[in-house]
């Protein structure tokens, strides 16, 4: 989950001499601002600081962090013109400082801490690209969905390729595992998922080969167990509305479970974290295929502290 951001004094220290998508497209900064919360947290795995909106810009929607905060794209997928200017071609070729920065992050964990890229999966990439910011509620996509299935089609195979693409670099590059990131999937109705988000995660998985680990976040879509283990994930990430044990008795023994503890957590006491993460751990133990983690990501409020409660924690269970 996302660990760099606003919560580190020496995140927000570069922010103040670069915008985010400099922080993002510098191979240097970007390995720099991956290593920050290992350096201090000393986490089991880093994620490589990047965004899932990487993708639209290489496909040519580009995107910029707003000064008021949130994301905006600088236009908006409309039309069918609009989605068949996009392409998924370039995305190896224009992400080459992705690949970059991976170059330097891996050495520099000096085979100690675990290296996690990322995607988005096309469904939630299709949100930001349609919607054309962070700050709307999400049905443009949906519209498209129900009301121009091909037109959705159309857009959404070319996502799958850039996707799959992205990843391939990124697991050519060093990676150690991959997770998928469809924030959005939980806007869908029951009977939509599938079409809309699952097959074509389904696809990209397959497309990779089980060449490194694939952990599947799919927030808020409790109940679509059958079609998030069939697109073939090996770990499920699972936000924090659920009981992990409760989930984990759902799965099959060959899907792990990563979670669950509720981010907003990290805002309260150490005092509080330990309790929790110690309830989550407990209700846990002796089963196989969990990985501690937090429901969402690291928010802007978290305090220093709670972060440390929550590792320390987890290191000293038994
Ligand atoms: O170590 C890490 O932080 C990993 C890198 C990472 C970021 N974004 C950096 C980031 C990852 C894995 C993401 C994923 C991402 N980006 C998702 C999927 C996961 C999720 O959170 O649901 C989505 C939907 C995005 C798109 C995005 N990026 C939005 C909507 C925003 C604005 C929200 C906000 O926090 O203000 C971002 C900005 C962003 N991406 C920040 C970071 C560290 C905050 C930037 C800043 O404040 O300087």
């Amino acid at each position: 989950m996302r660990q760099a951001g606003r919560a580190l004094p020496e995140y927000r220290a570069l922010r103040g001499k670069h915008t985010f998508v400099d922080l993002v497209r510098t191979p240097e900064l970007a390995a720099e601002v991956t290593l920050q919360p290992i350096r201090r947290f000393d986490f089991d795995a880093a994620i490589l600081f990047s965004d899932i909106l990487v993708i639209p810009e290489a496909m040519g929607q580009p995107y910029h962090f707003r000064d008021s905060g949130g994301i905006e794209m600088e236009f908006t997928v409309n039309t069918a013109g609009d989605i068949g200017k996009l392409d998924y071609r370039p995305v190896t070729e224009k992400l080459q400082y992705v690949a970059e920065a991976l170059r330097l992050i891996k050495p520099a964990l000096d085979g100690h801490t675990a290296l996690l890229g990322f995607a988005g999966s096309p469904w939630t990439l299709a949100n930001y690209m349609i919607e054309g910011s962070s700050a709307h509620a999400f049905t443009r996509a949906k519209l498209l969905f129900y009301t121009e299935p091909l037109l959705f089609c159309e857009l959404m195979e070319k996502l799958t390729l850039a996707v799959t693409e992205f990843l391939k670099l990124q697991i050519a590059s060093g990676v150690d595992a991959v997770q998928i990131f469809d924030s959005s999937g939980g806007l869908l109705a029951d009977n939509a998922f599938e079409a809309a988000s699952g097959r074509w995660i389904r696809q990209v998985i397959t497309a990779l080969g089980h060449q490194v680990p694939v952990i599947l976040f799919s927030k808020g879509t409790h109940g679509r167990w059958p079609s998030l283990v069939a697109t073939g994930a090996n770990i499920l990430s699972i936000d924090w509305t659920q009981p992990l044990a409760e989930v984990r008795a759902l799965l099959p023994d060959q899907v792990g479970v990563q979670g669950n503890l509720d981010p907003a957590l990290l805002g309260t006491t150490p005092e509080i974290v330990a309790t929790e993460t110690t309830r989550i751990l407990k209700s846990m133990k002796g089963q196989s295929g969990h990985i501690f983690n937090l429901g969402h990501g690291v928010p802007p409020n978290a305090k220093l502290e709670c972060i440390q409660a929550l590792v320390t924690t987890v290191r000293h269970f038994l």
